[in-house]
């Protein structure tokens, strides 16, 4: 081999050792949640997520009682509730760190029936407590955590882009709150009383498929649960959520103890 053809393949191997860095940079710039980064399930320690029969994570939840999550109806209504397995504490899906708990009952909103007509929130209850910090969820009278803005975590292992594959790891992004007027101009289906948005009107950040169930945070409260969305990212299709507070009064009467059955005469 020639020195000229020696330095040629010189230039080539440092071309694609620069190829190789440029890739790995734009992996770490985003596409996670959609346009998000690698979240600490210990600074997170409320975030679950559901586990189908084949042991699959398919959407996510809150721990707001130590056992009890609060997730979207369209997560639960798919599976048999005895089916649905709750994991807390597990940053890597593929890891085995963390507790795994049966779900031995669900309250589904019982006016559900489809995400656009709002009522998607459910509360599951675990056979055994979780042992992790707990999400306060927002009041009836929590107002000022909503307006338009406001900056909101989302968290999830769901899709890292539309039709995309889902996270291995839990990912976390901050979008800000729309206005409900905005929203009804993306969305046709958009109502204020069930739901709220969040999303930046360029798009680039976003929950997808799989994040379904999980939390919008403002304020270390939870505000809203993954609900739906056109497509994921889309500039000008935010992030819808249900809105918490609308159903505090629900979501606090289904973390009531069921009562002692009677005993038969
Ligand atoms: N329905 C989806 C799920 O089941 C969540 C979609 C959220 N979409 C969005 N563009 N924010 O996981």
């Amino acid at each position: 081999m020639g020195g000229k053809s020696r330095r040629i393949l010189g230039v080539a191997a440092a071309l694609a050792v620069l190829a190789a860095m440029f890739a790995q940079f734009v992996a770490d710039a985003g596409e996670d949640i959609v346009g998000g980064s690698r979240a600490s399930i210990a600074k997170h320690p409320y975030v679950v997520f559901l586990a189908d029969p084949d042991g699959r994570q398919y959407c996510g939840g809150t721990l707001v009682a130590p056992d009890k999550v609060v997730t979207a109806a369209h997560c639960v209504t798919p599976f048999a509730v005895t089916d649905i397995k709750v994991v807390g504490g597990r940053e890597d899906k593929e890891a085995t760190a963390g507790e795994v708990r049966p779900v031995t009952e669900a309250w589904v909103h019982p006016e559900y029936r489809s995400v656009t007509e709002g009522y998607d929130v459910a509360v599951l209850t675990l056979a055994d407590p979780l042992p992790y910090r707990l999400l306060p969820i927002a009041g009836a009278d929590s107002d000022p955590l909503y307006a338009a803005g406001e900056m909101a975590t989302i968290l999830g292992w769901g899709r890292t882009s539309a039709g995309g594959e889902s996270s291995q790891f839990l990912l976390k992004a901050e979008v800000p709150l729309y206005a409900d007027d905005d929203c009804a101009a993306a969305y046709a289906d958009f109502a204020p009383e069930p739901m709220v948005c969040a999303g930046l009107p360029e798009g680039g950040v976003d929950t997808c498929q799989g994040d379904s169930g999980g939390p919008l945070v403002v304020d270390d409260t939870l505000v809203g649960i993954s609900s739906w969305g056109e497509g994921c990212a889309e500039p000008g299709n935010p992030g819808v959520y249900t809105r918490v507070s609308t159903y505090a009064a629900d979501i606090a009467a289904a973390l009531e103890p069921a009562p002692p059955t009677t005993p038969a005469p």
